[in-house]
């Protein structure tokens, strides 16, 4: 056996290096490798005893052993492939303060009602943990709470209780004395999930993980594990606003391509069912630069409202920016528009937002997004319930986008009167919605103003030219 395997993993992408460099080789970030000892040091005791291997026939194996612990969120069982697995390890990653402490003091609260949870704070006091607990009224006599750091403690602690859910916020705090490195290391982080990986499997107790998301090199991030747990849920969320998503990224026992709705207030999180409706209820009525996009988000479509406003600005550097899209799109969409419908924004600062914290990475918004800066531009207010969907070309051209019968459904069901959608897409209409193919910029333009401004006219007095 060679004497240690040292390898270098990197804290942020969890990538494998054979060789320390300054800067990751797979994700390029600079001071992110960390030397990694696979070897336990001076005590190599086996964790358990070796039980003799025994194959059986695949058939033989119980399906699902025990059912899935359903939590009162829907929206929470639907991240977890339908609620949670016993004996599944479970990593829950997001940003310093995103709420991932919250969102597990509630699921505790629900699971509690039904049995024993563990809770282990390596981060917060006994006090704190139950401070928090008051505030979101999750203060359940079942939950238990433990203040540890030491692997092995934590490990005896949950062998003990056996209880019904155990949770460890967060694994960057635990240490394993049988592995070299501090709390956070790569090396204590990967062998303590591994660790607890094996308990939950050996008494089929399911854990949840929490991990920091840290651009400090000297901390393991959450990605360090995502190849050891079964479920990786990724909660994000704009600290300012309301709005959290759970995102799956992997999933053993479920899709990876869930995402659980949220809102985040003084008194703790709620689940939020319908996504859309909590933004429509928000949207301004009928002011100009305002329009609603549709996002698919996992396998979801959300409706979401995007603003814009265009203000002159004839001394000062011209900006652009962009809140919850990439400016680069908005660069793109700003090109276009000056390029195939001669609206000139050189003397224009240009902000664009998406409502609620929602980040949209998809180009099905792009048309909206074109249409909300026109709007805002040429001050003329979009009618009221149209949604908008499609991706703009470079020539100006309406591009199809996926899965829009979803999209279109999930705006008949929200009172949505009309959709401009990209010319030749294949799509039950739903009943209710005035569908309108569109197949350029242009075209968009004349079909979303309404009368008796027509088309033509709004063009010809709004100043544009079509090309
Ligand atoms: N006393 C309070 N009253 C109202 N809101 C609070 C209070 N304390 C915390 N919050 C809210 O909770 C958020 C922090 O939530 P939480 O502790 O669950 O986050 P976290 O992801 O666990 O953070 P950390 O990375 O610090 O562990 C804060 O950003 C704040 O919005
Ligand atoms: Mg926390
Ligand atoms: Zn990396």
């Amino acid at each position: 056996m060679p004497k240690s395997t040292i390898t270098f993993v990197c804290t942020e992408c969890g990538g494998e290096s054979l060789r320390w460099a300054g800067q990751c080789p797979h994700c390029r970030a600079w001071n992110t490798l960390q030397e990694y000892q696979a070897r336990r040091a001076a005590k190599d005791s086996r964790l358990h005893p070796v039980q003799p291997a025994r194959a059986m026939p695949l058939s033989e194996i119980a399906s699902e052993d025990s059912p899935r612990t359903k939590l009162a969120w829907g929206e929470l069982n639907r991240v977890l492939g339908g609620g949670v697995v016993p004996g599944s390890l479970v990593l829950i990653g997001g940003e310093p303060g995103v709420g991932k402490s919250t969102l597990l003091m509630h699921a505790a609260a629900q699971v509690a009602k039904r049995g024993k949870v563990l809770y282990v704070s390596g981060e917060e006091s006994g006090q704190q943990v139950r401070m928090r607990a008051e505030r979101l009224s999750a203060l359940e006599p079942g939950i238990l709470l433990l203040a540890e750091n030491d692997l092995d403690a934590i490990c005896e602690a949950i062998r003990g209780e056996a209880p019904l859910l155990a949770i460890i916020d967060s694994i960057q705090t635990v240490t394993d004395a049988g592995f070299e490195g501090s709390a956070g290391s790569v090396t204590q982080v990967r062998e303590s999930a591994a660790r607890l990986m094996r308990l939950a499997k050996e008494i089929n107790v399911p854990v949840f993980l929490v991990g920091h998301v840290t651009k400090d090199g000297s901390i393991a991030g959450p990605r360090v594990l995502e190849h050891i747990v079964d479920t990786v849920l990724y909660l994000e969320g704009d600290r300012r606003q309301e709005l959290r998503l759970l995102r799956a990224t992997k999933n053993r026992f479920g899709s990876a391509e869930e995402i659980g709705v949220f809102a985040m207030g003084e008194l703790g999180m709620e689940e939020v069912p319908d996504p859309s409706s909590a933004i429509l209820a928000g949207v301004a009525q009928a002011a100009p630069g305002t329009v609603i996009v549709s996002v698919l988000e996992g396998t979801r479509p959300l409706l979401v409202e995007v603003q814009s406003l265009v203000n002159k600005n004839e001394h000062s550097m011209l900006r652009r920016v962009a809140n919850g899209i990439d400016v680069n799109r908005l660069h793109m969409i700003l090109a276009v528009l000056e390029k195939r419908i001669q609206v000139s924004f050189a003397k224009s600062d240009v902000f664009v937002s998406v409502a609620g914290g929602i980040r949209i990475t998809e180009p099905a918004a792009d048309l909206g997004l074109a249409l909300s800066i026109i709007s805002n531009e040429k001050n003329r207010p979009m009618p009221d319930g149209l949604l908008v969907i499609g991706e703009l070309g470079l020539s100006g051209e309406v591009r199809r986008v996926g899965h829009l019968e979803r999209r279109l459904q999930e705006a008949a069901r929200h009172g949505l009167t009309r959709a401009l959608i990209p010319a030749g897409s294949r799509a039950g209409r739903p009943s209710g919605l005035d569908v309108v193919e569109v197949r350029t910029l242009a075209e968009a333009l004349s079909a979303a103003f309404p009368s008796p401004i027509q088309s033509g006219a709004f063009i010809k007095e709004a100043g544009l030219s079509v090309s």
